[in-house]
């Protein structure tokens, strides 16, 4: 058995299974698909999770991109166990608490050089929420309030709060919303088709950073504030940076006093082999957004790390008076910070995020023996992240790659799909057996779909 308890471990799995599944409302879920024929998890160790009808299932995606360091790990199952008994919640208005502070030092550490200063928050959304706000603050603090419109991308993926949509570009996420931000445009998507079957970053497209020169020249730089750009977009199908790109991005910003946001939600916390990726891609940015691997996905937190210049911009006026009038309750709440230092303690002492960059060309090989497989139509890989885009079914969009997500899970194998693009980031423990069987029960499951 694969899943299997520690050496002296207690296994407690016994399931209740609800008789009832209408009252949650799943996210991002076809519901009525869904509770016609459940799939539940009960536990999970390691790289699998266990179903509630006791089979072993490989996780492919760590979790949903975020339990870098695999399931259930004792070092961060423990701190969150005893913070819990010892300081439950500590508000962080006006007060503090030491693990908070200890935490933010720590992820400054991680972070480029000069992004020192961390704003904490529960989740990505409120995360790009927080940055966005920031940078609009930012810009009136230093007398330039005209700068208010905010760019973000074609095909963009920055949670679902309403800047996020606002920035983000996909259609489905933000059609059904009303009239959203005013005062947004957006730069377009990187993919193009002469990179079909690219190994890492693509050759072609840097020139497409060029439109921000474009957007410059339509509504004059003086009424920008921000840009904001996955440095790698995940949640849209795994579309990898072109060569030059994302220096080019930071040439043009700087060149115009406009701020650039890496949203670091999917990339952060060593997913591509570095601890974020603007390491990664020697691109430093004013702030990144953050979460998921932050705390290894046990307890929800998100983060913004913000460049000196933006938080010493705030730091003027009576020292009595609120310099940001922003922060949620559970900003570095106890549990979660005490779940961050632990999980960033388990990167270090295994470290993950090496093994990511070593184990990346071996990823890399194996998701491209794809490119012969039934329905594929183009790869595409960085750090430990695939994506494998099919050939879509004629009338049918979606279809294939959802049917392909359910007959992997039936073989034990959990994948991810986003329109008919299979998503795959299997956490950084992931070894070369593992990632063969990944790859594997994708080429079968293919052959046998229409
Ligand atoms: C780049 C990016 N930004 C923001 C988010 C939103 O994060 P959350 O679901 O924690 O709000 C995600 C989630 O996948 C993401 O990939």
């Amino acid at each position: 058995m694969l899943f299997s308890s520690r050496p002296g471990e207690e296994q407690n799995m016994n399931v209740t299974v609800p008789n009832n599944l209408d009252a949650f409302w799943m996210p991002f879920t076809a519901n009525r698909q869904f509770k016609a024929n459940p799939r539940l998890f009960v536990g999970a160790r390691d790289m699998h999770y266990r179903t509630h009808d006791g089979r072993d299932v490989l996780d492919g995606t760590s979790g949903l991109w975020c339990c870098n360091a695999g399931h259930c790990r004792p070092k961060i199952t423990e701190a969150v166990q005893r913070q819990v008994a010892t300081l439950d919640f500590a508000p962080t208005f006006q007060m503090g608490h030491p693990l908070a502070f200890e935490l933010a030092s720590r992820v400054a550490d991680l972070t480029p050089d000069g992004l020192d200063h961390i704003f904490f928050t529960n989740s990505g959304s409120e995360s790009v929420e927080t940055a966005l706000k920031i940078a609009l603050a930012y810009h009136q603090a230093r007398g330039e309030g005209r700068r208010t419109r905010l760019i973000g991308r074609e095909r963009g993926y920055h949670g679902v709060n309403f800047g996020g949509i606002s920035v983000g570009g996909i259609v489905n996420n933000r059609r059904h919303f009303g009239a959203l931000l005013t005062g947004v445009d957006h730069l377009p998507h990187t993919h193009l088709p002469e990179n079909r079957m690219s190994r890492s970053q693509p050759e072609h497209g840097a020139h497409l950073a060029e439109d921000l020169e474009r957007l410059i020249a339509l509504h004059g730089a003086e009424t920008i504030a921000a840009v904001i750009v996955e440095p790698l977009a995940g949640s849209t199908g795994v579309l990898i940076p072109p060569k030059g790109y994302l220096q080019r991005l930071r040439e043009i910003t700087a060149k115009h006093g406009i701020l650039l946001i890496f949203d670091e939600v999917i990339t952060g916390f060593g997913r591509l082999g570095t601890a974020f990726a603007a390491e990664r891609y020697g691109v430093t940015p004013d702030m990144i957004t953050m979460a998921k691997g932050l705390t290894n996905g046990v307890i929800p937190m998100g983060a913004v790390a913000a460049s000196g210049a933006i938080h010493d911009a705030f730091m003027t006026g009576p020292e009595h008076m609120i310099e940001l009038f922003h922060g949620y309750t559970y900003s570095g709440t106890p549990i979660a910070a005490a779940a961050g230092i632990a999980t960033l303690d388990t990167y270090r002492e295994e470290g993950l995020f090496d093994r990511a960059a070593e184990l990346a060309p071996y990823w890399e090989d194996a998701l491209h023996s794809l490119s012969d497989a039934r329905h594929v139509i183009d790869i595409r890989n960085e750090g430990l992240v695939g994506g494998i885009e099919l050939e879509p079914i004629d009338g049918q969009p979606t279809k294939r790659a959802f049917d392909a997500f359910l007959a992997a899970y039936e073989k034990g194998v959990l994948i991810r799909t986003t329109g008919d693009i299979i998503a795959m980031s299997p956490p950084l423990i992931v070894s070369r057996e593992q990632i063969d069987e990944l790859v594997g029960t994708v080429r079968d499951v293919l052959a046998t779909l229409d």
